[in-house]
């Protein structure tokens, strides 16, 4: 039995991820909540014959019933950006709302595998890790940044320049979740070194603007939608896969590094003084199983990880202390 629970599933990325998670043969209860049209979207998709029943909840009164025993909480619940904003200026309203979401997991699943796509990533990853901790059930293993929309989106525009397979191109992406502190590993990708220095600069900026782009062309009517359910749906079901014994499923996200053990050092090493980064790990039964060496990274990297790290520091002090 694998119950997800999708929070913000009537939403923009709610809608597309709940059709992706609802292809699943390992999910056997989709749970849909929002505080609107929950309903229908569930009404909708219960009608697919695939192996989930499907529920919807709307409204506070039914979030413990939505979120009771859930094995995944996937969270994309909150305002999306407009043009003109940062993802920082989302969290005057979405902090509460996941703090508020985040607490009834710690109450009625607090085993659950929580994955936070509600921005801004940067704060509101410790937003729940500060709630489980109040409640006494933090396990940082279990709590994730999804950060997959980089990794998808650098596997694209890289493979665009270099002429490789998109698909099965990986580009490491470690960091967080905004502009300079999304940190490409180009130097660690075979092919890029065909690349001039311009080019290299150009598409790691399109990686770490890669959103604005989106935000841009929609025009007021919000940001990336399906590309993060697409995302959002590979990283849901590889936490599954994991936990359901699956060996060597690796993925870069964004966790509190008192997950990584004696990895931590290593990281901080070239990161600086941060307290959550995304890293590359593997997944396992328990969430994080391992993580992973960053690896060689150049000058230029450098000197992205230099400016990267005063924003993260920033972002993570916003996060921890919001109440
Ligand atoms: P949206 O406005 O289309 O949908 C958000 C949904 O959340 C709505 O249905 C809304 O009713 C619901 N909601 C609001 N308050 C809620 C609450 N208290 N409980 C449950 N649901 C609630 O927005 P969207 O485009 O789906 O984006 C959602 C969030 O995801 C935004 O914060 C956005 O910035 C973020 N995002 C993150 C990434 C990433 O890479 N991590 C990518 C894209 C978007
Ligand atoms: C993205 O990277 O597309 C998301 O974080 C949404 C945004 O605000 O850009």
């Amino acid at each position: 039995m694998v119950k997800v629970t999708v929070c913000g599933a009537a939403g923009g990325i709610g809608q597309p991820l709940s059709l992706l998670l609802k292809q699943s043969e390992h999910i056997t209860h989709l749970s849909l909540y929002d505080i609107v049209n929950t309903p229908g979207v569930a009404a909708d998709l219960s009608h697919i014959n695939t192996k989930s029943k499907v529920t919807g909840h709307k409204g506070n009164e039914q979030l413990e019933e939505a979120i009771k025993d859930s094995d995944v909480v996937v969270i994309p619940a909150g305002v999306p950006r407009k043009p003109g904003m940062t993802r920082d200026d989302l969290f005057k309203i979405n902090a509460g709302i996941v703090r508020d979401l985040a607490t009834a997991a710690a109450k009625y699943a607090p085993k659950a595998f929580m994955c936070i796509i509600s921005n801004p990533v940067n704060s509101t990853v410790p937003i729940v890790a500060e709630v489980f901790k109040k409640h006494g059930v933090y396990d940082p293993r279990r709590i994730f940044g999804v950060t997959t929309l980089d990794i998808v989106r650098a596997s694209t525009f890289v493979s665009e320049l270099i002429g490789a397979d998109a698909a099965s191109l990986k580009v490491p992406v470690v960091g967080g979740h905004s502009g300079v502190t999304i940190l490409p590993l180009l130097s660690q990708v075979p092919g890029t070194e065909k690349l001039s220095e311009e080019q290299i600069k150009q598409v790691t900026n399109r990686i770490q603007f890669g959103g604005d782009e989106v935000v841009k062309a929609k025009d007021g009517a919000g940001s990336a939608t399906l590309s993060m359910a697409y995302a959002g749906a590979r990283f849901a079901l590889n936490i599954i896969e994991a936990a359901k014994g699956a060996k060597g499923i690796t993925e870069c996200t964004y966790i509190d590094l008192a997950a990584a053990g004696d990895a931590a050092q290593s990281v901080k090493d070239v990161a600086g003084d941060v307290a959550y980064f995304s890293v590359p790990v593997e997944l396992g039964t328990e969430g994080v199983s391992k993580v992973l060496p960053i690896g060689q990274i150049n000058e230029y990297e450098k000197s992205l990880f230099a400016a990267a790290t005063p924003e993260l520091q920033g972002n993570i002090a916003k996060g921890a202390s919001f109440q």
